[in-house]
């Protein structure tokens, strides 16, 4: 098979930031994906419907005149968000879903939960509302190594909370570990999570590569071979629960390239390309609409696109950074190849 045509993929975890930055980064995405669910931890965090709604604003703006492109807005919760809020986010028609980060588990989670008992009444509303709940599922007990942070997360906070709200929709976001794959397909049909192509293609061997890879770091952090092999089968398997979130997480090189970097890969530049090697690599290609395209979208009870892409099984070079400012955005396989190539314009009608 020389090409792939499948359904508009949407990305159901993605950061964009805000400013030159957001500018940068949303033409990538907009090129390959209809849709992408905008995660909040902006500096400050997206708090209210009402900072949604000028975020959203700001998306728009930095979308491509030729390219049609909806931001699936969310909120970031915090132990001060009021439960009367989630009525105000679903009746919007933009808010999508609540994230949940622990507060210090990644980058930007400052403002976020030391005690989910403190937001009960949000998540009692996100269920009568039916808005999700999307979780970065890991502990921030200092005392946990953190490539157990996942699984200690899930047994200790996650699944009691899920109990007690069993008619919540949940999202596990990027996945990283096969217990958080089993917890997945053990759990109900209300539960489910997104997987990142990063994730799928790298174990924590390449933090490591000849030295320290500050590019390949990112939370959850890459885990063992066993991991990487239960993920990439749980995201090729055709489980209707798992689904695409890339995760792209952009930083300035300086930031990356520091005695404290930061955490992130961004890999918007190539994001479904890189999904395609995975299923390619899998031998299961004709898993990758229902992945990319569908799962999400019926999950999350949107509407499927309408429109096709084409991916051309054919190698193309990745640049070594994206100018941004004085800084650049050093991508995921920067310098190297990427299997797949998004195909447009005459050449689309020729293989479509
Ligand atoms: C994300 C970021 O930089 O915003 N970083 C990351 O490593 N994935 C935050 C997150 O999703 O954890
Ligand atoms: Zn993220």
């Amino acid at each position: 098979m020389q090409s792939i045509t499948i359904t508009t993929p949407d990305d159901f975890h993605l950061h964009v930031r805000d400013g030159e930055l957001m500018r940068l980064v949303v033409p990538h995405t907009a090129r390959r994906f209809a849709r992408a669910i905008i995660m909040p931890n902006l500096v400050p965090p997206i708090v209210s419907t009402e900072l949604a709604r000028q975020y959203r604003e700001r998306i728009l703006a930095a979308v491509p005149s030729d390219a049609s492109f909806e931001p699936l807005m969310t909120l970031y919760l915090t132990e001060q968000t009021p439960a009367a809020e989630i009525a105000v986010a679903k009746a919007s028609g933009y808010v999508h879903a609540v994230k949940w980060y622990p507060v210090g588990a990644t980058t930007n989670s400052h403002h976020g939960v030391q005690n989910i008992e403190k937001c009960f009444e949000v998540l009692e509303a996100m269920q009568q509302h039916d808005l999700p709940l999307l979780v970065h599922p890991e502990t921030t007990d200092p005392a946990v190594d953190t490539f157990d942070r996942e699984a200690v997360f899930i047994d200790r906070v996650l699944a009691p909370v899920i109990e007690r709200f069993p008619n919540l929709r949940v999202v596990l976001e990027h996945v990283t570990t096969h217990q958080g794959v089993q917890f997945v397909q053990a759990a109900s049909s209300r539960v489910a999570a997104t997987i990142t192509a990063h994730h799928c293609l790298l174990n924590r061997v390449a933090l490591f590569e000849g030295g320290l890879r500050p590019h390949h770091y990112c939370l959850p952090i890459l885990k063992r071979e066993e991991h990487r092999v239960a993920v990439m089968e749980a995201a090729t398997s055709g489980h209707p629960r798992f689904f695409l979130g890339t995760d792209s997480a952009p930083h300035a090189r300086t930031a990356k390239e520091a005695a404290c970097g930061c955490a992130g890969i961004y890999t918007a530049h190539a994001a479904i390309e890189l999904y395609a090697e995975v299923f390619d690599r899998a031998g299961t290609l004709d898993k990758l609409e229902a992945f990319a395209s569908l799962n999400g979208a019926k999950f999350y009870g949107l509407p499927r696109n309408t429109t096709p892409i084409v991916l051309e099984r054919k190698a193309w070079n990745v640049p070594e950074s994206f100018s941004f400012g004085k800084d650049a955005i050093v991508p995921f396989r920067a310098g190297c190849q990427v299997g797949f190539q998004l195909v447009d314009g005459s050449e689309f009608e020729r293989l479509a």
